[in-house]
């Protein structure tokens, strides 16, 4: 099992869970407190972003998440010496 679990909730938002580190553009990390388990915001609505704070169900925001696989990474041409 991977250390870090994210769960893309549908109709909700996105829960990270497990050894995991939460930073600004900047770099600079958020203070979770000890915290190993945390709600991101998905829909927008939040008043505590980056968090989820439930705004989610009064906005009836909607997005089904069924996992998929992404296409292969494309690759680049080798550049020429
Ligand atoms: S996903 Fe919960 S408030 Fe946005």
């Amino acid at each position: 099992m991977a250390a870090t679990r994210i769960e893309i909730r549908s109709d909700g938002s996105i829960k990270v869970e497990g050894d995991f580190e939460l930073v600004d553009q900047n770099g600079n990390a958020f203070g979770l407190n000890g915290r190993t388990r945390i709600a991101l915001c998905r829909c927008g609505h939040s008043e505590n972003k980056p968090f989820c704070d439930g705004a989610h169900r009064k906005c009836g925001f909607q997005s089904t998440i069924v996992a998929f696989d992404l296409p292969p990474v494309p690759t680049t041409p080798a550049t020429k010496a």
